[in-house]
């Protein structure tokens, strides 16, 4: 199948593109480097041994998105572009509504006329809020959003649940909810790239083992948990970017079943602290994380992990890679990345 992959340059993006050709699918990316950089695609090249198909542009384009569809026959999506800093869209709510709602709706009106089969959107366990049961089933409310990424999120899933709907059978779709995505490929030859100060723990960590950053802070070690730091469900990105052609396969493959719109948690189903998460690192690499502990980040909360029976069960899917692997392949990677 040939499949587009917006934000296919990103982090999670490009390790979906290398396994999505390893399944013997055609990707195709599609990506505006706004959050990323074209040497990404040199990695792919050496993993795959060719250079995958990139369209250069934006999704919120329907001139650009046109001259892509007519140019190739697309049988499925897999939507990752999207703005992603929650603290940022606090800032520019529009900037992140325009880019994520405006390229989610697009994308779609162009699936429609298209005659694309599947469509897999890239949701988060932000849409949870702070969940009342652990671990979290698929079934938990969505509470209401706390920043307008995690409301680009929810009107997502509800966009591409309505859209599917009217789509006469042709068009299935599924969000993924996304846990916390970290590590690298194995072979080193791609991984996560942030621009500018890492918001995130391991991207965070990881400059602070290579020296480029001298402390990490743990933000909080007060939270209701058996360290008082937060806990999270950490799931390597390899694991998750194989979720995605599961699913698509699903799709794909479920052309007469009545249920057009499904919703999947993608973790691991194993909570690990912060603490944790620095020893794990320390034990494996050998490395001493000077760290200090600060006040608790807004907006944060104290536990979430997925109950991850729902995928396994319908898709056969589960996380494979342990949290030391994904930490081992993350730091291969921080080692050979290219410097900024
Ligand atoms: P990323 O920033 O590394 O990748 C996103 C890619 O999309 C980038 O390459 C960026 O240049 C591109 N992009 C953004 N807007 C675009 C546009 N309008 N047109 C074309 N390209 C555009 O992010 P990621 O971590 O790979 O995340 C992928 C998806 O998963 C996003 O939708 C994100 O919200 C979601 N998600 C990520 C996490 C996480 O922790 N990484 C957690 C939950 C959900
Ligand atoms: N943390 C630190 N120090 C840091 C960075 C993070 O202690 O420098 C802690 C946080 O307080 C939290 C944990 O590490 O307890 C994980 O934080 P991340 O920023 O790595 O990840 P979040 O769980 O906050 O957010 C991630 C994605 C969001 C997504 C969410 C879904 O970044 O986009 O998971 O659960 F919405």
């Amino acid at each position: 199948m040939k499949i587009l992959v917006t934000g296919g340059a990103g982090f999670i993006g490009s390790h979906t593109v290398v396994e999505l050709a390893q399944a013997g699918h055609t990707p195709i990316i599609l990506d505006n480097f706004s959050n990323s950089r074209p040497s990404i695609l040199d990695g792919i090249k050496d993993i795959l041994g060719y250079r995958p198909t990139l369209h250069t542009g934006d999704c919120t384009n329907p001139v650009f998105l046109t001259s892509v569809f007519e140019r190739e026959h697309i049988d499925g999506i897999i939507h990752f572009a999207a703005l992603k800093a929650v603290g940022e869209s606090l800032e520019q709510p529009l900037r992140y509504y325009r880019n994520n709602i405006g390229s989610l709706v697009d994308l779609l009106d162009m699936a429609l006329h298209h005659g694309v089969r599947a469509f897999v959107f890239s949701s988060s366990a932000t849409v949870y809020g702070t969940p009342d049961m652990l671990p979290i089933p698929e079934t938990a409310p969505r509470k209401p959003a706390t920043s307008p990424y995690g409301n680009t999120k929810q009107i997502g899933e509800d966009i591409l649940r309505d859209t599917t709907a009217m789509a006469n059978g042709i068009l299935r779709s599924s969000a993924l909810r996304y846990f916390n995505p970290i590590g690298a490929h194995p072979s080193g030859l791609i991984g996560e790239l942030p621009l500018g100060t890492p918001n995130n723990l391991v991207p965070y960590l990881m400059q602070t083992a290579a020296g480029k950053r001298t402390t990490l802070t743990v933000f909080g070690n007060d939270y209701p948990t058996p360290d008082g730091t937060g806990i999270r469900d950490f799931i390597h990105v390899v694991d998750l970017a194989q979720a995605h052609i599961s699913t698509l396969e699903s799709l794909f493959a479920a052309q007469e079943s009545p249920e057009t719109f499904t919703v999947y948690n993608v973790g691991t189903g194993k909570g690990t602290s912060v603490k944790e998460l620095i020893g794990t690192f320390e034990r494996v690499t050998g490395i001493t994380i000077p760290y200090t502990v600060g006040s608790r980040r807004p907006g944060d909360i104290a536990a979430c992990y997925a109950d991850p029976q729902k995928i396994k069960k319908e898709l056969k899917w589960e996380a494979k890679l342990s949290l030391a692997q994904a930490l081992e392949d993350a730091w291969r990677w921080q080692q050979n990345s290219p410097k900024p």
